[in-house]
């Protein structure tokens, strides 16, 4: 292994050493730089944040002064990335730190790129000792945009909190980086170099991920669906990461045409778009799918390919109802799940439609705290298959994030099964019959959630500290209107597996009927406060299930709004985005 006499008093400018294997590593003299604590889903910041002399370099030498050596020195680490701007640089500076403090080998994505569920699903494959990802995942990217690194443990699983903690106390004390002198590796064909003992090999970011696609699903199940000229599907890849899955994935191997892809190139802006698929940001294919005679499945994924949006014709699937159909169908449709889930789980503000089917399939059930990094020992623990987050996020124990493209051929695996025998002509089973089937049986969660994005932290704040204040002074039984209180908490959660705790994780009121209204900070925006207030209500009464969530919601979303007196404290009349 590389290793390098850090001169902790007062390192020199100039001190450079040569290691016994050949690289030069140089010692270069750093300062603590204020504000790098990361949020739930690694650092993200403005991208000319991260271009300030030190501030990548900072960070990334404190992760190595976070990991115990053996997890580095001579071991294997993956390196992938969305595409964005500032990526190339990015790798460029990552890969030098990585060789300076004694890493073997680093697999990297042709020209950098692998989502993020990849990057997961390489580690697992190659038994790499951990993982970078350069991604602000739905952020938008370009100079006046976000920028945003994240570090993946050997279990493919986002770093635990005892780690981010340990990088953060790092970065305030950190004063010296260790680079190695090599020249910038060729990210733009796949092979190996070799810098002295130090090892980059450039691989190709798709076919791991592919080849595990392949063992997971049914793939000629989902050709006979796909390549059927009485089927239509669009994937809209938002010029984010999953543009370099698509066609591999969905039209070479699974028969769609390649015009049902679009926005399939990765671009550093994204095409100026905000690579977020939701109802508002992938506008353009909810344009298409609700327009005249719109496809049979549509679906995005973000800019680092692990959230996914599922749309049928005119028809939205909310993330709370797409996990919870997909966990009552696996076993049937998908053949990594044959012997049955394991056990399901959720995020707190995600809607109750999961519970139940855990309950009628008699499956053990958890919910965790927002943030995927929450469901990695379950699955560990093998107590846990299938799991998803209202927040676009829906995923498996196949890997350890949750994961666009296996959202979508999950979604593929259920619609293929129930048209097996269609003959050409005959209607099919559209996706909008899968979801009121669903309800049927099951009953219907409606939810909803506001977001009220870039408020001032102050005034955000204000209101989650008086949400606290009013939960302590709340009993069961307290009238809500016509709602009656069966309790109200700031969300803590005990993992089961290690006894860590995490508190505060969001206030909720949860009412006799089941009605929850929720409030939370986000922990992924990278300006000012982002409020989300969740409301969900559930509705056993079939001849109710076509009402629009909206409607269906209203005095509930109401009362949530007098609750927090939420445009008091953020002066915001109105939601930024309504998912
Ligand atoms: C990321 C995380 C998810 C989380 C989501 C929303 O996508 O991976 O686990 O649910 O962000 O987080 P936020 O804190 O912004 O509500
Ligand atoms: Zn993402």
């Amino acid at each position: 292994p590389l290793t390098v006499k850090a001169s902790s008093a007062s390192p020199s400018p100039s001190a450079t050493v040569t290691d016994s294997q050949g690289i030069k590593i140089k010692s270069v003299p750093t300062k603590p730089i204020e504000g790098q604590k990361t949020g739930t889903s690694g650092l993200r910041k403005k991208v000319k944040v991260f271009m300030e002399e030190n501030y990548l370099a900072n960070w990334i030498q404190a992760l190595f002064n976070s990991l115990p050596p053996e997890d580095y020195n001579n071991g294997l680490l993956v390196l992938g990335g969305d595409g964005r701007y500032f990526n190339r640089e990015a790798a460029q500076i990552i890969i030098k730190i990585a060789a300076g403090n004694g890493v073997g080998k680093i697999l990297v994505g042709k020209e950098g790129i692998m989502s993020t569920p990849a990057v997961s699903a390489v580690i697992r494959k190659r038994k790499a000792n951990g993982g970078f990802i350069m991604s602000a995942s739905h952020n938008p990217g370009g100079p006046e945009y976000d920028w945003g690194i994240k570090f993946n443990y050997s279990s493919g699983q986002p770093a635990p909190e005892s780690i981010t903690d340990k990088i953060y106390g790092n970065t305030l004390s950190i004063s010296e980086i260790k680079m190695a002198e090599i020249p910038d590796v060729d990210l733009s064909c796949v092979g190996v170099t070799k810098y002295g003992n130090f090892i980059v090999e450039v691989v190709d970011p798709v076919s791991d991920y592919l080849e595990l696609m392949e063992n997971v699903f049914d793939f000629s199940l989902i050709r006979s669906l796909v390549s059927r000229s009485d089927f239509r599907f669009i994937f809209d890849a938002m010029h984010a990461v999953t543009g370099a899955y698509a066609k591999p994935i969905f039209v070479d191997k699974l028969g769609a045409s390649p015009e049902s892809i679009s926005n399939g190139v990765p671009l550093e802006d994204f095409g100026h778009g905000h690579p977020d698929p939701n109802l508002t940001y992938a506008k353009d294919l909810v344009d298409i799918m609700y327009g005249e005679n719109g496809p049979d499945l549509g679906a995005a994924s973000d800019g680092d390919g692990d959230r996914n949006m599922i749309l049928g014709q005119a028809f939205f699937v909310t993330p709370s109802d797409s996990v919870a159909i997909i966990a009552a169908n696996a076993q049937e449709d998908i053949p990594y799940f044959r012997s049955g889930p394991k056990g399901l789980a959720r995020s707190m503000p995600t809607s109750g439609a999961l519970d139940r089917v855990a309950q009628k399939l008699n499956l053990p059930f958890f919910e965790v705290p927002t943030g995927w990094k929450f469901f990695g020992n379950l699955m560990d623990a093998g107590n846990l298959s299938i799991c998803g987050e209202e927040s676009f996020g829906t995923g498996s124990d196949h890997i350890r994030e949750k994961d666009g493209i296996w959202a979508v051929l999950a979604w593929l695996s259920i619609i293929a099964y129930r048209n097996k025998d269609k003959k050409p002509g005959e209607k099919l089973v559209s996706v909008s019959d899968v979801v009121k089937e669903h309800w049927a049986s099951y009953g219907r969660n409606f939810f909803s959630r506001y977001d009220y994005e870039e408020c001032e932290s102050e005034g955000a704040n204000k209101m989650i500290d008086y949400l606290r204040d009013l939960v302590s002074k709340s009993k069961p039984g307290d009238k809500y209107g016509c709602y009656v209180l069966q309790f109200a908490d700031d969300f803590a959660y005990t993992d089961p597996v290690d006894g860590s705790v995490a508190s505060k994780q969001g206030v909720r009121f949860v009412f006799s009927d089941g009605s929850r209204i929720i409030f939370r900070l986000s922990g992924t925006g990278s300006a000012g406060a982002t409020v989300r207030m969740y409301i969900e209500q559930f509705e056993p009464d079939v001849s109710k299930h076509d009402m629009d969530a909206q409607t269906a919601l209203k005095p509930l979303i109401d009362l949530a709004l007098s609750v927090s007196k939420l445009k008091d404290f953020t002066g915001r009349e109105k939601p930024t985005v309504i998912t």
